[in-house]
């Protein structure tokens, strides 16, 4: 089991100044912030960052979200991290997100919903390679 993960805070949720406590929660649910930057994601960049969902209805517009404004990438470390970041940013759909995470208290929609969180160790390190070298981690 891997204690990494990675996440953003998406294009919605620097827009509407929640960038900070979205930082602030992560940091209270017991993460370790390993690298950081705030980034400006081109469409061909997005494109190839969720290629794996290609196929999916909803690509075109993902990818148009994701390179509509800055966004926040990070590698997060703590045990069992990729579990428990998604317990802690909650469902996909906001609507049906716990009480207390950060898409319920943040995201609008299940499409523009606040922050990342990868699905698999393997995942968050292919994720975690896309945005930083090995000088920007430690
Ligand atoms: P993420 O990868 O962003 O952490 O989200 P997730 O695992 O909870 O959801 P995933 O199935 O990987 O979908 C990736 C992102 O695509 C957008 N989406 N839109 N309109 C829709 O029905 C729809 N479904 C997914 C969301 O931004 C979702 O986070
Ligand atoms: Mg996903």
């Amino acid at each position: 089991m891997s204690n990494r993960t990675f996440t953003m805070v998406k294009p919605d949720a620097t827009a509407k100044g929640h960038t900070g406590a979205i930082i602030n929660d992560i940091i209270a649910g017991g993460f370790a912030i390993k690298a950081m930057k705030w980034i400006k994601l081109t469409k061909e960049q997005a494109g190839e960052f969720y290629a794996v969902h290609s196929e999916r209805p909803f690509y075109g517009e993902l990818v148009d979200f994701m390179s509509s404004g800055p966004i926040v990438a990070a590698i997060l470390e703590k045990e069992n991290a990729v579990a428990d970041f998604r317990t802690l940013i909650g469902a996909t759909n906001p609507a049906q997100a716990a009480d207390g995470t950060i898409r319920k208290k943040y995201a609008a929609s299940i499409g523009e919903n606040a922050v990342h969180g990868s699905d698999s160790d393997e995942n968050a390190a292919i994720e975690g390679d896309f945005f930083f070298s090995k000088l920007e981690r430690f």
